[in-house]
């Protein structure tokens, strides 16, 4: 059998994610954060206190990190990891340690490795340049800065945590520049990414409109 990639690639918080697990339900396949793997690892990294200017010692633990996915939950090196990858001092730190061309090499066998063997959509920033250039089916979403800033805002707050919309938007505008500028895998869209603008638009709308598009592709693919 001839397994199956999705993948939806976009800048922070234009709403990669939680399209792509609605997606991965409707279709049954398994969800992927490719984003969430290099969380773990800044975490690791964090942990271990090491120099953060020593990429040599990032590298390193890059080689050996043990990342896995079950039940919906992220493992590093066999603990539960969910929330803890969430945190400030993560976001603040994973697009530099996610910049680092060794580190993006190791990460990405990594990221091929649990794929293999099953359907899967996958969210990140090169899941269709990088990690799948072959995929079935590519997407590219995004959103004005404005509407991401927002949206994350209103996410932090109904966590019960005070947000500010300008020190968001600035951090999320440094976290763009990092990722679109790096020289290694930057994230572009793929020629053959289907481009959708969730500005403005529901979750449900922008569901729809995928689902439309892989129910539109030969009916390779159920929808459920
Ligand atoms: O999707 P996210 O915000 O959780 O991703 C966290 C960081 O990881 C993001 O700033 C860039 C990096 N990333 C990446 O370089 N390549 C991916 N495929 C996914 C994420």
């Amino acid at each position: 059998m001839q397994y199956k990639v999705i993948a939806i690639d976009g800048p922070a918080g234009a709403g990669k994610s939680t399209i792509a697990k609605l997606v991965a339900d409707k279709i049954n396949y398994t969800y992927i954060d490719s984003g969430a793997m290099y969380r773990a690892l800044t975490l690791k990294v964090l942990e271990s206190s090491m120099d953060l200017q020593d990429k040599e010692a990032i590298i390193g633990i890059s080689e050996i990190v043990d990342i896995d996915f079950k039940e919906k939950s992220i493992y590093l090196d066999g603990e539960v990891v969910d929330k803890q990858i969430r945190e400030e001092r993560i976001n603040k730190n994973v697009s530099y340690i996610s910049a680092i061309p060794e580190v993006r090499r190791n990460i990405v066998q990594l990221q091929r490795r649990i794929s293999q063997g099953k359907n899967v959509v996958m969210d990140g920033r090169d899941v269709g340049t990088v990690i799948f250039p072959n995929a079935f089916l590519k997407f590219f979403i995004t959103a004005s800065l404005e509407e991401r800033a927002k949206r994350r805002c209103t996410e932090i707050e109904d966590n019960g945590t005070q947000a500010d919309l300008h020190d968001i938007k600035s951090q999320i505008e440094k976290r763009d520049y990092i990722d679109t500028n790096r020289e290694d895998s930057p994230l572009i869209q793929a020629e053959d990414a289907i481009l959708i603008d969730s500005s403005g638009k529901s979750i449900e709308e922008v569901l729809k409109e995928v689902l439309t598009y892989i129910a539109s592709n030969g009916g390779k693919i159920d929808v459920v």
